[in-house]
């Protein structure tokens, strides 16, 4: 390889990146981290004002941006929104599926036990984080296998390599994910071109609004006895910043992960490799 080309891999000028959840804490820094490179990038969120924030943050940057509105739990509307993300920039080169999380009605705590969380609570969370990845890359993956070339990134989290205590259909819907992950990098290989692939970052501990609850005491403050143990538990004794995940983002939607499918990488502060002890 010529060696610029590895300097030149970051560039994303002319390269699409949708992102689903862009409205939100960690994917409206991922796209602020593309557009940072160059990149064209539509924000994918079911709360337009958000994914308007989001893109209120990229200009200045050189891509084309766009705010668009996706349910990703709704077929109809994730067709819409992917036609216009073509129409718009003539292909897609890249898909983030950010949307997902956790739900305090499906989280176990001193009033409601594993025994009584009730159904609906656990289909939202299961369908949210794993339909809502299954769904859009059903809908942009057939894109990219005209295209014969793409990049589906999704986000799972450390609660899929063993389970965290507390949330169980989050960890079992995310577990789901990073199996999804695999299946779908073979499958887009091996049946329509090897230049689609398809991986996942896992984030380790950020603390955001979907788990503010479970990290910080809302009366204090400080951590929780839950806060305080995954800052023990992390070798880099600190929670991740959104902006951790840009570099790893950057590098499975760029050709200097071009041999790289069907993986998960931790962006964790070394929690998944601490035994412990
Ligand atoms: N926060 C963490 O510590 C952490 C750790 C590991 C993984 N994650 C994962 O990272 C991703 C982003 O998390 P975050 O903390 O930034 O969350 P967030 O709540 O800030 O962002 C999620 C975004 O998804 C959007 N959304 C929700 N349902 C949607 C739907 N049906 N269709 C389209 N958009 C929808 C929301 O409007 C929001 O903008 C999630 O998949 C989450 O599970 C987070």
């Amino acid at each position: 390889m010529d060696p610029s080309n590895f300097l030149r891999a970051y560039d994303f000028s002319g390269k699409t990146i949708a992102i689903t959840g862009g409205g939100g804490v960690l994917c409206g820094e991922l796209a602020r981290g593309l557009a940072g490179c160059h990149a064209n990038v539509a924000v994918l969120d079911r709360d337009v004002g958000l994914a308007g924030k989001t893109h209120a943050t990229l200009g200045g940057t050189k891509g084309r941006h766009k705010a668009v509105y996706i349910d990703v739990l709704d077929r109809a509307s994730i067709e819409k929104a992917a036609s216009e993300v073509v129409s718009e920039y003539g292909k897609i080169d890249g898909l983030i599926n950010g949307a997902g999380g956790n739900n305090p009605k499906a989280t176990t705590n001193p009033q409601q036990s594993f025994f009584d969380i009730p159904a609906d609570a656990l289909q939202f969370v299961s369908n949210l984080n794993l339909q809502g990845t299954m769904l859009p890359s059903q809908v942009f993956g057939r894109i990219m296998a005209k295209q014969k070339e793409g990049i589906i990134l999704n986000v799972s989290s450390m609660n899929a390599f063993r389970p965290l205590t507390r949330i169980p259909a989050y960890s079992a819907a995310k577990a789901a994910v990073s199996n999804f992950t695999q299946w779908l990098a073979v499958h887009l290989a091996q049946e329509y071109s090897p230049n689609i692939r398809v991986n996942a970052i896992a984030p380790g501990f950020f603390l955001t609004e979907q788990n503010r609850f479970l990290l910080t005491d809302k009366d204090t403050g400080g951590l929780t006895a839950r806060g305080n143990k995954i800052i023990e538990h992390t070798p880099m004794a600190r929670f991740g910043g959104p902006e951790d995940l840009v570099g790893a983002t950057l590098w499975l939607l760029s050709p200097a992960s071009q041999f790289v499918t069907g993986v998960v990488v931790p962006i964790d502060g070394g929690f998944s490799a601490f035994s412990g002890v």
